[in-house]
């Protein structure tokens, strides 16, 4: 009989020091998350100098729950397997500099995860990617479209040539005067609201990239301009044809792509498919033409160490282990990611 595979996989990219032991690329055997968001709440976003601070303070806790949660001891550990880009570089650096750590001392070979990948692969846990598959990643740092042809070949169709979607919900957020992180405090305030607001429509063209600087400003314009004016923004309003018109382009991007590839299946990734209206839509646009649809469950849309577990599993298979000289890298792409890796 095969033996199972555990992984055990960090994730400090940004403000959750988080840390999980997944088995067989798909079982989430132990999973601890210590979020940060409160402490950056108070300053309208994540302060990185705080951010990796507290990774240092908080990271052996982390540990020491993780293995405590856990059906397994250390030594049954197969691999350790870490973010090591894209990220807030001190953030990261705490978490690469601990996995290298437990490689070295547990004698465990090492793996190195890139981000987004791992928000793609959270759909594994619960359901399991199909190939080919169309997976749309939504975060606070990307907007991409992807062919996955297999568990190690994928395809890049278009991405965000300005703001990530994320990013625009955060921003539209500040403006309404919502609390860090804004893209649930959007989505609670627009389901109290009417699309009455006329908003621009994103780059109306035929590709399969995304823009929304266009729409990030117009908001932030008219807001201040009618604050100046003395004239009341109804906030809900505004919030929800804010959602309606970000949540539509990315729809009619995905369509055209189904249309296109004519492929049976689709995964959405990354903190803002924990939207329940983009879930909605997706899935009814999926249901429309016959795509099988997932989306992870909301607890692994955000960050999690999970995620990070599940995208190791394929590079454990392929023994793509990393040195000792691995080191973290603020920005790499999805375009940049499958660059370095298909050489
Ligand atoms: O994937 P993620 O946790 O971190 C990155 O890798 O960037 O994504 C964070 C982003 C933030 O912009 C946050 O506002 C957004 O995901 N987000 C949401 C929701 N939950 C998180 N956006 C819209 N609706 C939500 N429910
Ligand atoms: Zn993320």
């Amino acid at each position: 009989m095969k033996k199972d595979v555990y992984i055990l996989a960090i994730e400090t990219s940004c403000d959750e020091t988080s840390m999980a032991i997944i088995k067989n690329g798909s079982e989430v055997d132990s999973l601890t998350i210590l979020t940060q968001m409160d402490t950056h709440a108070n300053f309208g976003g994540v302060v990185p100098e705080i951010a990796s601070r507290m990774h240092t303070e908080n990271i052996t806790m982390v540990l020491e729950e993780t293995l405590k949660k856990s059906s397994i001891s250390m030594d049954e550990i197969d691999a350790i397997a870490v973010t090591y880009a894209p990220g807030l570089l001190g953030s990261l650096l705490v978490g690469v500099e601990c996995a290298k750590v437990l490689s070295l001392v547990y004698n465990k070979p090492l793996i190195a995860v890139n981000h987004t990948m791992g928000h793609i692969y959270a759909n594994n846990i619960e359901h399991g990617i199909k190939y080919p598959s169309l997976a749309l990643i939504v975060s606070g740092g990307h907007t991409d479209l992807l062919i996955l042809k297999s568990e190690s070949e994928m395809e890049i169709l278009g991405s965000t040539i300005d703001d990530s979607i994320g990013e625009v919900y955060d921003k539209v957020a500040r403006v309404l005067g919502m609390k860090y992180p804004g893209g649930p405090n959007i989505e609670k305030s627009a389901r109290e609201g009417s699309p009455s607001y006329e908003l621009p429509r994103p780059m109306l063209d035929n590709s399969y990239n995304f823009s929304y600087s266009g729409l990030k400003s117009y908001i932030i314009n008219l807001v201040h301009n009618e604050t100046q004016r003395g004239n009341e923004i109804r906030k809900n309003d505004l919030a929800c044809s804010f959602q309606q018109v970000a949540v539509e382009e990315l729809t009619r991007k995905v369509e055209l792509a189904i249309k296109n590839t004519g492929i049976k299946n689709m995964v959405l990734a990354g903190g803002v498919s924990a939207n329940k209206y983009l879930r909605e839509q997706m899935q009814n646009l999926c249901d429309k033409y016959q795509v099988e649809f997932h989306v992870p469950n909301i607890l692994y849309c955000t960050d999690n160490a999970a995620m990070i577990g599940c995208a190791a599993y394929p590079l454990y298979k392929q023994k793509k282990f990393a040195d000792y000289t691995l080191n973290a890298k603020s920005s790499e792409n999805i375009k940049q990611y499958i660059d370095l890796n298909t050489k």
